[in-house]
């Protein structure tokens, strides 16, 4: 049976795209269902909209600190779409354990770096202070640790001579959109070996 994807998003949804992308371009074991954002002019939702997917904004502000009671509102829509797996794609909001259990197993994201190097934010610079010669990207499945979970699949690039923050984070958010894909074929297939690209 084909699976039901729901995507979270927080802005262009560039790695959403390349997932709607694949999920349309026929042959696969899933389909998207929905593409929701915590912010409600993320690009993203016009972007996933106009591909004709069913989308759903729910503003994180009016909560404040409360985010379980964010996560009550977000679960509306999510799950009257019924989502078989749940792809996080730029989703900039921590998830709390009890949001992140109710998906066990079946909820995914994308981090732009190799983990377990690096989790949280300014992954580039902190390769480039670091004096890597690689960097990349990883899909791994969500725990309530962040950016912690088994690892689906990697993506590597070089890191060259001049790189700044933004050129590296060019290079690894191509080979983003090529692994994403690969890897959510392959989960939805109920293949969880990693993948290394
Ligand atoms: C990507 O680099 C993703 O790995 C990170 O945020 C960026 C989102 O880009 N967590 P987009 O919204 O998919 O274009």
């Amino acid at each position: 049976m084909t699976k039901r994807v729901a995507i979270l998003i927080s802005g262009g949804g560039s790695n959403m795209l390349a997932l709607l992308r694949d999920m349309a371009a026929g042959d696969h074991p899933a389909r998207a269902v929905l593409v929701a954002s915590n912010d409600p002019a993320a690009a993203g939702l016009a972007r996933a909209a106009a591909m004709g997917v069913a989308v759903a904004a729910v503003d994180h502000r009016p909560f404040g600190k409360d985010r379980a009671a964010f996560e009550r509102a977000l679960l509306e829509p999510l799950l009257a779409a019924a989502p078989d797996i749940l792809c996080l794609a730029g989703f900039m909001r921590v998830l709390t354990p009890g949001f992140v259990d109710r998906f066990a197993g079946r909820m995914l994201n994308i981090h732009p770096s190799l983990l377990p190097k690096y989790p949280g934010l300014h992954t580039h610079q902190r390769a480039l202070e670091a004096g890597d010669a690689e960097a990349g990207c990883t899909v791994h499945e969500v725990t309530p640790v962040l950016d912690d979970g088994t690892i689906l699949g990697q993506a590597r690039v070089p890191v060259l001579p001049g790189d700044t923050a933004e050129s590296l984070a060019a290079r690894v958010l191509q080979q983003e959109h090529r692994l994403y894909p690969a890897v959510l074929r392959r989960f939805a297939a109920g293949d969880r070996t990693p993948l290394f690209l």
